[in-house]
């Protein structure tokens, strides 16, 4: 494995499970020094324990805990060169806009979005002090396209992290921080296989979709992940990198 990340310190938030764990894992081979941040306890300290990184429970909704998040790396490891804000749900509440309540509303916004803002909020400070840094935000291709099986709340706050980090990619370009939103494809993760398990015509009715014909697995989207991290992407920031097997692209997929 190239060691593109040697020496680098890097954050993944949803580190314990799917494109998270993936992507601690592949950081962690190309050299990093890993601080895993998870809501739940078992799986983060897991993926850390495997990486020899650091575990750091946190709910990555509240404040003062992400603040507290970004200054343990740096008490822990001198600097913050990469954060990964990564975590997010998608809970099946969060449906239709005539039967999705204000509640799952505002639950899948605050931790698909308002995290991503303290994350960024509280992360760039220490990039700054570092001289650069590298920001990588998940959102998803649904904020690109529509879907008429809709998520009407996780979709909303896709398109919300995608502007935001054109936004700050673009405020801190000529500080040395890059940010850059990945837009990943579906992926082969927990979270889909629960949708999906439930009702497989919803998986066909997807898969159809996609231009290479299967999902993702998260190790594909972690690959992304690294370049983004990496040097090798030092002329990239304020993009909307989309890992999606051609789906944006398509019209019409083959047979
Ligand atoms: N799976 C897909 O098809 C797909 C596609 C596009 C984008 N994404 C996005 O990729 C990201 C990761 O998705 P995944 O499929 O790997 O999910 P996952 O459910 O496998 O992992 C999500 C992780 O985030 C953690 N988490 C949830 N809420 C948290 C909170 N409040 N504080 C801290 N940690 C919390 C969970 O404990 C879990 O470990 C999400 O932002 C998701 O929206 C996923």
């Amino acid at each position: 494995m190239v060691q593109r990340l040697e020496g680098r310190v890097a954050v993944v938030t949803g580190g314990g499970s799917g494109i998270g764990l993936a992507t601690v894992r592949r950081f962690a081979s190309e050299g990093a020094k890993v601080v895993v941040a998870d809501l739940e306890p078992a799986t983060g300290k897991a993926a850390a324990d495997e990486m020899g990184g650091l575990f750091v429970q946190v709910d990555v909704t509240e404040e003062e805990q992400v603040k507290a998040l970004f200054q343990t790396t740096v008490d822990t490891y001198g600097k913050l060169d990469v954060a990964f804000n990564n975590a997010g749900i998608s809970p099946p509440d969060d449906d239709s806009i005539l039967t999705t309540g204000i509640e799952a509303w505002e639950r899948v916004q605050k931790v698909n979005l308002t995290s991503v803002y303290l994350c960024c909020k509280y992360a760039i400070p220490h990039m700054q002090a570092n001289g650069k840094g590298s920001i990588i935000n998940t959102a998803s291709f649904v904020a690109t396209m529509g879907a008429a099986t809709s998520q009407i709340s996780y979709t909303a706050s896709k398109g919300g992290v995608l502007a935001m980090s054109r936004e700050l990619g673009v405020q801190f370009a000529r500080e040395g921080i890059r940010v850059n939103a990945l837009s990943p494809g579906p992926v082969n993760t927990p979270l889909l296989q629960e949708l999906f398990a439930k009702d497989p015509e919803r998986a066909a009715r997807r898969l159809v979709h996609v231009p290479l014909g299967r999902f993702a697995e998260p190790e594909e989207i972690a690959a992304a992940v690294a370049f983004l991290a990496s040097d090798d992407s030092s002329f990239m920031t304020a993009s909307n990198f989309l890992v999606d097997g051609g789906i944006a692209g398509a019209y019409v997929t083959p047979l």
